[in-house]
């Protein structure tokens, strides 16, 4: 029986001891700091045992899995260097941000302990145990960062053990995922946020402006709606990498300025064209960093008409819908349907409609 230990049951490891749960030969050990999650979980079987304290877990555990803020993750990994452990343990972490957390497993001393980082890159607008589902990484992107003591084995063993997420692995180094998410997701985060604060101070000006903001702006900002806690976690972890792009940010945006200035009118069709073509050859059929706008995630089960008597109850509401992709159908398994919608008032319609017919309903925000 292999023994895995997962510290913090919130919306990440909720969703992935959801997974391991449905595992045959594995015993799931939980420790969370709210007791009533603790409860929740082994009430619903999700774990079969709560842990006394963390250096209790650790000892009887095979895989420690910590899906804590980050800033714990690494005291956590800080703390193992002062325990006793006699045998092999392969430690992996859920952290949006790598580098720290594997400066922190590049100082384990103990030959016994194997960390490999560990990113899914799926979530919610959601936290916490309640927001957990075992399908939350169905088609996400699974980053793994080994370090220097662990090998193939040990990233072999956690594919293994998050098989039921059906997420796709992909192995980088703390470096190359920290640069490639600095990039993708916690850049333009913060440039989302900035947008909304800009829009905020013409308000006062201009108060007809929220009316405005409310179609395409609402679109490109959206980001900036997600658990500021979090995101503070992530800022901060990435600061260095964040630092030196703004400064690349600030001499682009100058750049732009001055062919403004200079009324440069081909310069700047040429800005606006690279932009277009890099961002027209994105995958479109991925599931990346950052889901599509107006989304709904609508759980179905393999058989005859059930994608139909979802658009069916759709059209008797006269919502149309933009466009449609079933993510994952496999037999008798519950696959996904993405349906994306012209406006989030239709989005959220559909999603009220769906979920009073008893379906399951997922938002991407
Ligand atoms: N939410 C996302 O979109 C997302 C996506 C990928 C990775 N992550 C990463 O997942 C990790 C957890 O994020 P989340 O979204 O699941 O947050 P969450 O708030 O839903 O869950 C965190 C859980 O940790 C518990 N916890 C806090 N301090 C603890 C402690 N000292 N000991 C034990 N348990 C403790 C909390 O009670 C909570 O249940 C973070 O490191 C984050 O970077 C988040």
């Amino acid at each position: 029986m292999q023994q895995v230990f997962i510290v913090g049951l919130g919306l990440i490891g909720g969703s992935l001891a959801m997974n391991i749960a449905k595992k045959e030969h594995v015993h799931v050990i939980g420790l969370d700091e709210d007791y009533d999650t603790m409860q929740m979980a082994k009430k619903q079987g999700v774990i079969q045992e709560i842990a006394t304290n963390f250096e209790a877990g650790v000892k009887q555990a095979d895989v420690l899995v910590l899906a804590t803020p980050i800033a714990i993750t690494i005291n956590y990994i800080e703390q193992l260097n002062h325990m006793i452990i006699e045998k092999k343990l392969v430690i992996t972490d859920v952290s949006s941000v790598k580098n720290n957390v594997l400066k922190a497993a590049e100082n384990l001393s103990n030959p016994n302990l194997a960390f490999v980082g560990g990113h899914p890159m799926a979530g919610s607008h959601k936290q916490g145990y309640t927001a957990a589902k075992p399908h939350l990484f169905e088609n996400a992107i699974y980053v793994l960062t080994p370090s220097t003591h662990a090998c193939q084995k040990e990233a072999d063993l956690l594919k293994e053990l998050f098989s039921e997420t059906e997420a796709r692995f992909l192995i980088f180094s703390s470096q190359e995922h920290d640069e490639m998410t600095a990039v993708i997701s916690h850049f333009p985060h913060l440039i989302a946020s900035s947008l909304v604060h800009q829009a905020k101070n013409w308000q006062a000006t201009h108060p007809y402006l929220e009316h405005l903001a409310a179609g395409g702006f609402k679109d490109i900002t959206r980001i900036a709606s997600s658990n500021p806690k979090l995101w503070q976690d992530i800022f901060f972890q990435n600061r260095q990498l964040l630092i030196s792009m703004l400064d690349d940010w600030i001499v682009e945006m100058k750049k732009v300025q001055a062919y403004l200035q200079e009324e440069l009118s081909e310069h700047t069709f040429e800005y606006l064209q690279t932009a277009k073509s890099y961002r027209d050859g994105l995958p479109v059929r991925e599931r990346g960093a950052i889901p599509a706008f107006y989304d709904i995630y609508v759980d179905i089960h393999d058989q005859p008409g059930a994608i139909h008597d979802v658009i069916g109850l759709l059209a008797k509401h006269s919502i149309s819908i933009k466009n449609i992709e079933i993510l994952e159908v496999r037999e008798g398994i519950t696959g996904v349907l993405r349906i994306s919608f012209s406006t989030n008032e239709e989005q959220l319609k559909s999603k009220q409609l769906l979920e009073e017919d008893q379906y399951e309903v997922m938002l991407e925000q």
